[in-house]
């Protein structure tokens, strides 16, 4: 049996695994395996043996369908809620860019919510929505900034977008991974959808880069 400490990400095993204890007790959290295919692949020593004879079917009584479905079922519960953030962060914006920046990422909200829904339905499931502490965290952070800073200043609206950045820089790793782990799913479609849906994420981050750029810094500096 296996235990993790996440402080130290040390992985301590019992007598049962003593023998292979010091191979896989890591500081940084990192597997490492005996096997010289697995050493310099990176991939563990039962995946290095077995992924060349079997490759994931779509079995959804399978650890990888449901990780998947789960991480799934977590963004899902994101973009649902975003929706509310959004709404806030529009209604809080001192210009009117900015503003009409969250409410375009609204708009995109709801069809990704739709994109989400299709993926579950690829994926032979039904959407379902669980409660996302990351997401949770980051739109109570939209409050604080809304209550810590002044109405109709921009620096109200360089905090909305530092607080909307850490929004989509979320939503980027969790695609960008669900994206490249769809690549060993049967039907390519889902990664396709995750795809576009990432796409639009990096577009949404880029924008209010480039706002933050434009003006919204240098004169939340200057008021
Ligand atoms: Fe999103
Ligand atoms: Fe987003």
């Amino acid at each position: 049996m296996k235990t993790y400490d996440n402080d130290e990400k040390e992985v301590k095993t019992d007598k049962s695994d003593r023998k292979s204890e010091s191979t896989i007790t890591t500081k940084t959290g990192t597997r490492k395996t005996t096997t010289a295919k697995a050493k310099t692949t990176g991939v563990s020593k039962s995946t290095a043996s077995t992924a060349s004879k079997s490759r994931y079917t779509g079995d959804a009584e399978s650890d990888f369908h449901t990780f998947f479905v789960d991480a799934l079922k977590d963004i899902y519960w994101a973009e649902l809620h975003l929706k509310k953030g959004l709404v806030k962060m529009c209604k809080a914006s001192t210009t009117e860019q900015l503003s009409e920046a969250f409410s375009k990422h609204y708009d995109e909200g709801d069809q990704q919510i739709a994109e989400l829904e299709t993926v579950f339905s690829l994926l032979g499931e039904k959407s379902e929505a669980k409660r996302c502490e990351a997401m949770a965290g980051l739109l109570e952070e939209v409050e604080s900034i809304i209550s810590d800073t002044k109405r109709n200043s921009f620096v109200r609206d360089a905090g909305l977008i530092l607080a909307a950045q850490k929004v989509e820089h979320y939503e980027i790793a969790t695609y960008g991974t669900l994206y490249a782990l769809a690549a060993y799913l049967p039907d390519k479609k889902v990664q396709k959808v995750l795809g576009a849906i990432l796409a639009e994420e990096k577009k949404t981050d880029i924008a209010l880069t480039k706002l933050a750029e434009e003006f919204i810094n240098e004169c939340a500096a200057v008021e």
